[in-house]
């Protein structure tokens, strides 16, 4: 079934805001769309106060005018509920419903995002705009997709008020049901916290030190789902009142740290994803590779919506770097290529006024007489000549193991080390996608047996569960690696008996005797030349075998590099060789084939049908590339008999013949 079931073709285009605009404006907006080759647009997402002017006062004529002017133009619409943003008679009516921070300061309004997500009052005016839109534009023909709020938790994740604190209270209570179990669960005799009556919980509120980390943890799992009660209320509206017409909202994968996504997908009808390169970073495209694989994975391997991207600069990094020529094209293309069937932006056409007048749009202030513009109506032209590629599909031959609720507890305070969460992810993703590996994320508890290769980045948090899985995986003949400080804790933060690696010991055939995390500038040697930094460990090995020991460091003439069986076990943090090289004996271990002898700057993903094949290469570099391969390349219709050269900066997509 397609990603969006009524639309027919890859979807493009952007948020589209005319209420910011004289309705004089709409038409040639439409028209433009057109020459742009746009699609679908979301529509209405911060339009609360001027739906809704007052209470219960409803103003849909703009609107109803906007969608049938889109519709006539062939534009579909992805409708928002404008949740996001409650109008300021909101706060006024219900002072209680502001966000109250850590520090116990009430927010104000004249943003978006300023509400509690426990507030009753919340609920019922978001509720409430909801099923008028729900009623009033259910059968619309524009109407394609809902687009619920917008980027749930951005700007509100936590809220300490007390409003917040009773929903946590009850969140706890009909999780343990028992306050004894709760009690055991974050092992309160520890620092006193030993609690009596379920009022005496608070949230974890700034204390004059750390807070119980199990606390914290459950704190962090309570606000993902306070506010996935939200989405819920909204989609079960909009599928009651509106049956057939998929409900998606824009999630932050990768970059957002708030909400778990994996619990958020077995939620959503599409899963859709906004990414902003991190535009200073060298190779950042690889970063949004990573990205791009994740939505796919949360997808499951269905095809997702790059909900918003930004055709040039941004407004909220520190530096606002405007793309190179070419370099939007090639961020497109690339999410393409990882799963995406549909491209949009942030947004069609660039704010005169507000927070966001300097970020770039698809029509940016300048009009069409612009690089942006061309390059949009450009794209455009490329999205509808790939459109045979909807519905197919990437396939992966390694997956990663990425868990929100372990990123909480890794960058929790009190740690041996401060360790950041993506770190590891990103090191071994980058090695990947340089040696041309196609990779997928995966739950530590979902089923791996489709992988030949699992790698396990600093899984620090790990139930016992995913332990059992992992240890089901490679004795199912799976290859697995894991790096260090992994498998240490349980859910609630709680150390696994029997030392460390308590999850994992047995699986990896050594124990972990002490931590030795090194000084801000060491580096440590291995025996076998690689070099190190940030942290090392004192293993005992019971049943692996060194694959490499330390030269020097607080663990000199100890094992670093470790196999037992088809699981192995890296204590350190690698440079990039020694981590490329360490994946690529795994690799080798696994029995992954060669991967393409291709230059690094070259990206290549494949997707697949039942009985097709499409190659598509984008040439991150400064020199032209040979892609082999033969085939049709879709853009130009050209037949490829032996190679096609890909100049630098550009795209090919190929259709694969069979020889
Ligand atoms: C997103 C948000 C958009 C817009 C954009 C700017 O996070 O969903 O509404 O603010 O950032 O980059």
């Amino acid at each position: 079934m397609p990603l969006i079931p009524r639309m027919d073709r890859i979807a493009y285009g952007g948020d589209y805001n005319p209420e910011q605009w004289p309705e004089a404006l709409w038409t040639e907006d439409v028209s433009l769309m057109r020459e742009a080759g746009v699609n679908l647009v979301s529509l209405g997402i911060f339009a609360w106060a001027l739906l809704e002017p007052a209470p219960g006062e409803y103003e849909f004529g703009w609107l109803d005018r906007s969608l049938d002017l889109l519709h006539d133009g062939g534009i579909s619409v992805d409708l928002a509920t404008p949740t996001a943003a409650p109008p300021p008679w909101f706060l006024r009516r219900h002072p209680e419903a502001a966000p109250v921070t850590r520090e116990g300061l009430r927010l104000g309004g004249s943003a978006r995002q300023s509400f509690c997500p426990s507030s009753p009052a919340y609920a019922a005016a978001s509720a409430g705009i909801t099923e008028q839109l729900a009623r009033r534009y259910a059968d619309h023909p524009a109407l394609v997709l809902w687009h619920s709020h917008n980027e749930y938790g951005g700007a509100n994740a936590y809220c300490y008020c007390e409003t917040s604190a009773a929903a946590f209270r009850n969140w706890l209570r009909d999780h343990y049901g028992d306050l004894g179990k709760l009690n055991d669960a974050w092992g309160t005799a520890f620092w006193s916290q030993r609690y009596g009556d379920w009022d005496e919980i608070e949230p974890p509120i700034i204390a004059p030190t750390t807070v119980n980390p199990a606390q914290e943890l459950d704190f962090f799992r309570f606000s993902s789902d306070a506010h996935l009660a939200g989405f819920r209320r909204e989609r079960d509206i909009l599928h009651r009142l509106c049956p057939g017409v998929p409900v998606t909202t824009n999630f932050m994968l990768a970059n957002c740290k708030n909400i778990d996504y994996w619990k958020w997908s077995r939620e959503v009808d599409v899963v859709s994803n906004d990414h902003y390169l991190q535009a200073e970073r060298p190779d950042n495209h690889i970063e949004l590779a990573m990205c791009a694989d994740l939505s796919r994975s949360v997808a499951h391997g269905r095809p997702w919506l790059l909900m918003e991207h930004s055709t040039g600069g941004v407004n909220w990094q520190p530096r606002n770097l405007a793309k190179a020529p070419g370099e939007m094209r090639r961020n497109s293309l690339q999410h393409l290529a990882r799963g995406a069937d549909g491209i949009l932006f942030f947004q069609w056409r660039a704010s005169r006024y507000g927070a966001e007048k300097f970020h770039s749009a698809m029509l940016p202030h300048g009009g069409t007489a612009s690089r942006t513009w061309r390059d949009v109506v450009s794209l455009g032209e490329s999205l509808g000549a790939l459109g045979e590629l909807r519905d197919s599909r990437v396939a992966a031959d390694v997956a990663l193991l990425w868990d929100w609720e372990s990123w909480w507890a890794l960058e929790l305070p009190w740690r041996p080390a401060a360790l950041a969460f993506r770190d590891r992810q990103e090191a071994f993703y980058e090695s990947l996608w340089r040696a041309h590996r196609t990779v997928d994320f995966a739950h530590p508890e979902a089923d791996l047996g489709a992988y030949p290769l699992v790698v396990a980045p600093s899984s620090y948090l790990l139930s016992p569960a995913a332990a059992d899985n992992l240890r089901r995986y490679v004795a199912g003949g799976g290859t697995l690696l894991v790096s260090y400080f992994s498998g240490i804790v349980d859910t609630h933060d709680a150390v696994h008996a029997g030392g460390h690696p308590g999850a994992l010991g047995d699986l990896l055939g050594l124990a972990v005797e002490e931590f030795a995390p090194l000084r801000a500038a060491e580096s440590v040697r291995l025996d076998d030349g690689r070099v190190a930094d940030t942290w090392t460990e004192r293993l005992e090995l019971r049943g692996a075998t060194a694959v490499a020991s330390y030269a020097d460091g607080p663990a000199a003439g100890l094992p670093a590099i470790t196999r037992h069986g088809r699981a192995f076990y890296v204590s350190t943090r690698l440079d990039p060789a020694g981590t490329a090289a360490l994946l690529a004996t795994v690799a080798e271990a696994a029995g992954l084939p060669a991967a393409p002898e291709l230059p690094e700057q070259l990206e290549m993903v494949r997707r697949r049908t039942g009985t097709t094949e499409y190659v598509i290469a984008i040439n991150h570099g400064e020199t032209g590339a040979v892609l082999p391969g033969h085939g049709v390349e879709l853009l130009t219709g050209e037949r490829v008999a032996d190679g096609l050269e890909v100049p630098a900066g550009e795209v090919r997509v190929l259709r694969e013949n069979p020889r």
